[in-house]
């Protein structure tokens, strides 16, 4: 590996690497090396427009590219698990976008592969690394806002969806808790841990027979509780609050963390905490970081937290019937 920079492979270059690609490609230490498409023309037109080296149109040939470092797997919740698997087989660091997998035994499958092959593998839960949730576990852990008592998040929005798109789309893992309930989960887990000891839910499903809206309510050994939501019909707040016995602490969007709000009974306080280029570029360091160490995965976000994270959403999607044609 080139010492001075870290080469990234993007698998899957559509909608979602198309947002991510100026976190690698701005940010000095990291560099866009090669992009694969089923396409080639779509690959080469990806990699003509950020700048990246080379162009391939299989997956395979970015696997077996010796000069990249690490892929990212950007592609729909259904295909995660067999492009990580490939990557992973071939040595390479592989960041997967969020949801890691359709369900835990996925995502076991991928966990297994990265120890098999000594390779490092991480969920691309961008929003545990940016500035201010950074903060945010800071303050938790020095115990300057009290005890964690309650989370309250949410991440609906309302937008007409096509029943052929991938967020309603059965066979490519639609439906509101793996796109959107997976960072509320994500944000109760970073307070209380990841395994809840009681869940009760609720959930609408929608015409494909995926959840178009969540309600989940989560116990926690201890006294915590954690009370989500998410979909893709109402006009959320999207926000983010984690209530403490000594201070109430908000993220104001989750779509774009770049603020923590702080409220004590003495006075509040909104901290700002930009982000350098979009925001994802914290979990492209991350990879770099620790795959430099030689760690096969990250602190900040263990594959121990993604499975059982994996875990209760297949439980929640049990309660309410959403099963995936591969499952
Ligand atoms: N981190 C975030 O903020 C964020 C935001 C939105 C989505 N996401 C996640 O990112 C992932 C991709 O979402 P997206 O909206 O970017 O997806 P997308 O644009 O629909 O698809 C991404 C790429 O996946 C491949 N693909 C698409 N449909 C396929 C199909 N039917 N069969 C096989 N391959 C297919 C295509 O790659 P080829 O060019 O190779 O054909 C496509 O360019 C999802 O897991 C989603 O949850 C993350």
């Amino acid at each position: 590996m080139a010492q001075d920079v870290f080469r990234w492979g993007i698998l899957g270059p559509g909608h979602i690497a198309a947002r991510t690609v100026p976190a690698i490609v701005r940010t000095p230490g990291l560099r866009l090396e090669a992009v694969a498409s089923r396409d080639l023309a779509r690959a080469q037109a990806f990699a003509a427009a950020h700048g990246a080296a080379k162009a391939y149109g299989s997956y395979r040939e970015l696997a077996e590219d010796p000069d990249v470092d690490a892929v990212y797997v950007a592609t729909p919740n259904a295909f995660h698990c067999e492009q990580a698997v490939l990557c992973l087989s071939h040595g390479k660091a592989v960041l997967v976008e969020k949801p890691f997998a359709l369900n835990a035994a996925e995502g076991r499958r991928m966990a297994e592969a990265a120890r098999t092959h000594g390779a490092f593998l991480m969920e691309a839960m961008w929003t545990r690394f940016v500035p201010a949730v950074r903060h945010l576990r800071s303050l938790l852990a020095s115990g300057a806002l009290g005890a964690p008592r309650l989370a309250v998040a949410d991440f609906s929005f309302s937008r007409q969806l096509g029943p052929e798109t991938r967020l309603l789309s059965p066979a490519l893992g639609g439906g509101a808790l793996l796109d959107l309930g997976v960072y509320c989960l994500s944000f109760a887990s970073l307070a209380f841990g990841p395994v809840p000891d009681a869940v009760s839910s609720y959930a609408r499903l929608g015409p494909t027979g995926v959840d178009v809206q969540d309600a989940v309510l989560l116990r926690y050994a201890g006294g915590g509780q954690a009370q989500l939501s998410c979909g893709f019909e109402a006009y959320g707040a999207a926000d983010a609050t984690l209530l403490c016995t000594d201070a109430r602490v908000a993220l104001p969007s989750v779509a774009k963390p770049e603020a923590l709000a702080i409220v004590r009974p003495s006075g509040s306080e909104t901290l700002p905490f930009p982000f350098a280029v979009n925001g994802y570029e914290p979990q492209f360091l991350e990879v770099r970081d620790r795959v430099r160490e030689g760690a096969l995965e990250s602190p900040e976000m263990p594959l121990s937290e993604t499975l059982a994270t994996l875990e209760l959403m297949d439980a929640l999607r049990r309660d309410w019937g959403v099963r995936y044609p591969q499952e």
